[in-house]
């Protein structure tokens, strides 16, 4: 490895010098170092799982739209299991991939792939989850990750009616029981929600208008390991049978992501919620998926925020022709996403809070779905 990082840098500068002997400019210095001449490069691609739809989606989506500018594109699934994601990476970069574009399981895992990347200047592009500790992450694309968590917190509080829709306070004063839980810990996205939703619930649970009955308030305890539906399941089985089982209700449950909603949901559900006398709580989610949106309509979930994947990867795609083409990409953060390392220059894009109310302008007038695959 060493010793092929100093191969690199050594033609570098052999290249460098020998151009700047012919007077070319940088531009020409960049192409020749590799960063033009994409035309029909392959792209590695890599996606964490297949068991949820909305990574499905991004992975078509990215591999659609790459094709149409003629790349070509190794897509790969890793079900969540960090060796495959490696082994999928090693494999991208031996076939002779341009540019990788990594939507990684676990943040900080990749540190060797991507020195042996950077090795073969192969850019990197971190794809909706950062990639840490690395120095070997050139461009970031994701969504404004802690504005998420607040637009999370917002619904929550809009459904317990202690906001109004336009933000301005509700009638209803609380004291409400509320519940929360947390992404992946290993997902550098799930700090992000998690923030942005205590920013906007914090001061309302020390007035007292919110009351976390389980006192289980901080990330590492309220954290889910991979997203799991099955694990937020029981864990909400737990508080209920814990902190519940005198009968108080809970009204609130924030939940990060439409996965963890479903398997709170069936917990709450198995435990006598879900009828006109014990409704369901206010339970948020995000990315609404197809389920979940079905979900909101028979009024078990209340909320979901919806980011559009079809955006994401035309951002990503844009990002990675620029890079390709030796150009410096769009991005309009470049200061929020420290992966330890450094500051990885992003491109952040914007989400919505949907809910019954707006899920036809929002998701069936924008074409995400059609009305027949939410029946
Ligand atoms: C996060 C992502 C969320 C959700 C979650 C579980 O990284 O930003 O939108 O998909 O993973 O897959």
């Amino acid at each position: 490895m060493k010793l092929s990082r100093m191969g690199a840098v050594v033609s570098a500068a052999v290249l460098a010098t020998s151009l700047a002997a012919c007077g070319s400019s940088e531009k020409t210095v960049d192409k020749k170092a590799g960063a033009g001449d994409s035309a029909g490069a392959l792209i590695g691609v890599t996606m964490p799982t297949r068991s949820s739809e909305r990574w499905i989606s991004d992975g078509d989506n990215l591999k659609k739209q790459l094709e149409a500018l003629g790349y070509q594109v190794d897509l790969q699934y890793a079900e969540d299991k960090i060796p495959t994601q490696t082994q999928q990476l090693d494999n991208q970069i031996t076939k002779g991939a341009k540019l990788l574009i990594i939507a990684s399981i676990d943040g900080t895992t990749l540190t060797s792939q991507l020195e042996n990347a950077k090795a073969n200047k192969i850019p990197v592009i971190a794809y909706d989850r950062l990639i840490r500790k690395s120095p070997n992450v050139d461009f970031y694309a994701t969504f404004d990750n802690f504005k998420v968590g607040v637009q999370q917190a917002t619904s929550l509080l809009t459904g317990l009616k202690v906001l109004k829709a336009d933000g301005s306070a509700g009638d209803a004063k609380g004291p409400f029981n509320i519940e929360l839980f947390a992404g992946s810990p290993d997902d550098n996205n799930a700090t992000f929600f998690f923030n942005g939703a205590m920013s906007v619930l914090k001061p309302k649970i020390d007035d007292g208008t919110l009351v976390v009955k389980s006192k289980q308030t901080d990330f590492k305890t309220v954290a889910i390991l991979r997203w799991k539906a099955q694990v937020a399941q029981d864990r909400m089985e737990n508080l209920l049978t814990s902190t519940y089982r005198s009968g108080a209700k809970v009204d609130g449950v924030l939940s990060p992501y439409d996965g963890l909603s479903i398997g709170i949901l069936s917990a709450l559900k198995s435990n006598g919620y879900g009828t006109s006398a014990k409704p369901y709580p206010i339970v948020t989610g995000q990315d609404a998926e197809q389920a979940s949106v079905k979900s909101i309509l028979l009024d078990e979930q209340y909320s979901t925020i919806y980011k559009d994947t079809r955006e994401l990867a035309k951002t990503t795609v844009e990002m990675a022709d620029a890079v390709l083409k030796g150009q410096t990409p769009k991005t309009n953060n470049t200061t929020d996403y420290d992966n330890g390392v450094k500051v990885v220059p992003s491109m952040l894009l914007d989400s919505v809070i949907v809910d019954k109310s707006n899920y036809k302008k929002e998701l069936v007038d924008s074409g995400y779905y059609t009305e027949a695959q939410l029946k």
